[in-house]
């Protein structure tokens, strides 16, 4: 990454560690502690990066002195790293909090829904302090997140809204399958890009709309946070089955008889000992049972044509930000399809 962009990028995340840790106090200690437990054990922090390097993206642009205070280098390529102005890094702060505390809500309710024990590392907090605690602390969250929304404009915390109706579309979508003659496959990246792609996509908008770019621009950004979104959905979904991640319980789709990427192509295979297989999966796994299925699947060539269409899907993403201005904040965009695809290896 360009220096510049890294030395920014390392600054405003470290911002918003402290803003996220701000937004977890509360008059209760008991609430503040559980509020603190997921959202600071660490994580990616992957959609408050989206922000920042879409942000960015308006130091490419050498003429935009209301969102930079020094002109760029006339360097070639060179985005105006660094430059942004205070109150422009503020916003970019604000929304990052924003997306990631939403995040980290859904996480607390998903982990309720998943009966999950692991979460970024950590006993997960439905197991640590209880279903309801960590229903209710998800809710504080997700307050405390369109509190800093709010600050940000009607249209941030309009478009943070409309991302949580689609946060849980796409997951009573999951919960309740497919309905009666839909096709399994369409449903399931029905559910992928409500559930992920759709806070994934509003992430990268925000930073677009921080640094007000303009309207094809946006539109470009929408489509790569779709795409990227929903590739790093189906690697995630991917990962569950053939490694077992450290920090998050494995196999717990199959468990729950939760048809991801990999299943559904068993559906579409010829053989009929796939279709069997399939059919197993739907009707939930014990855990003796999970194991012997993730092993099948593993070495099944079911795993080599998903990870297929997530490629296809990264290089798509990446072919969005073609016509946008080429600086270091692109670069590491385009990077990040890159690290889609080799999560998965
Ligand atoms: C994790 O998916 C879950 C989500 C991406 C979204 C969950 C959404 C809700 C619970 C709706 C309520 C939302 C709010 C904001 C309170 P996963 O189970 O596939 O991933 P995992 O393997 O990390 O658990
Ligand atoms: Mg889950």
């Amino acid at each position: 990454m360009n220096n510049n962009v890294e030395t920014v990028v390392a600054e405003l995340l470290g911002e918003v560690e402290c803003r996220l840790a701000e937004a977890t106090q509360a008059p209760s200690p008991f609430l503040a502690d559980a509020a603190r437990h997921v959202t600071l054990a660490g994580g990616k922090r992957f959609r408050p990066l989206l922000v920042i390097l879409a942000a960015l993206l308006a130091g490419a642009d050498e003429r935009r002195t209301d969102v930079l205070t020094v002109l760029p280098t006339p360097e070639i390529g060179m985005c105006g790293t660094g430059l942004l102005t205070a109150d422009v890094r503020k916003r970019v702060v604000a929304a990052s909090a924003v997306v990631e505390l939403t995040h980290v809500a859904s996480l607390y309710h998903d982990d309720v829904m998943d009966e999950a024990t692991l979460r970024r590392g950590v006993m997960s907090a439905n197991l640590h302090y209880g279903n309801t605690a960590a229903i209710l602390v998800g809710d504080f969250l997700f307050a405390q997140a369109s509190i800093i929304g709010a600050d940000l404009g009607s249209e941030f915390v309009a478009l943070q809204a409309a991302t949580f109706a689609q946060l849980v579309q796409g997951q009573i979508a999951e919960t309740r399958g497919p309905t009666l003659g839909e096709d399994p496959l369409l449903h399931y990246r029905q559910v992928v890009a409500n559930k992920t792609a759709s806070l994934i996509r509003t992430s990268i908008l925000f930073g677009g709309m921080i640094a007000g770019l303009p309207e094809p621009q946006l539109a470009a950004l929408e489509r790569f946070g779709e795409k990227i979104g929903t590739a790093f959905q189906l690697a995630d979904d991917l990962i569950d089955i053939t490694s077992d991640v450290a920090g998050k319980d494995s196999g717990l789709d199959l468990r729950v008889g939760l048809a991801t990427l990999p299943v559904l192509l068993l559906r579409e295979s010829d053989n009929p000992a796939d279709h069997a297989l399939y059919a197993k999966v739907l009707q939930g796994l014990s855990l003796d049972e999970t194991e012997s299925v993730v092993a099948a699947l593993r070495t099944h060539p079911v795993i080599a044509q998903a990870r297929a269409q997530i490629v296809e899907l990264a290089e798509s993403a990446r072919a969005e930000l073609h016509n946008l201005a080429q600086c270091a904040a692109r670069d590491q965009l385009c990077r990040l399809c890159d690290e889609a695809v080799n999560r998965m290896h």
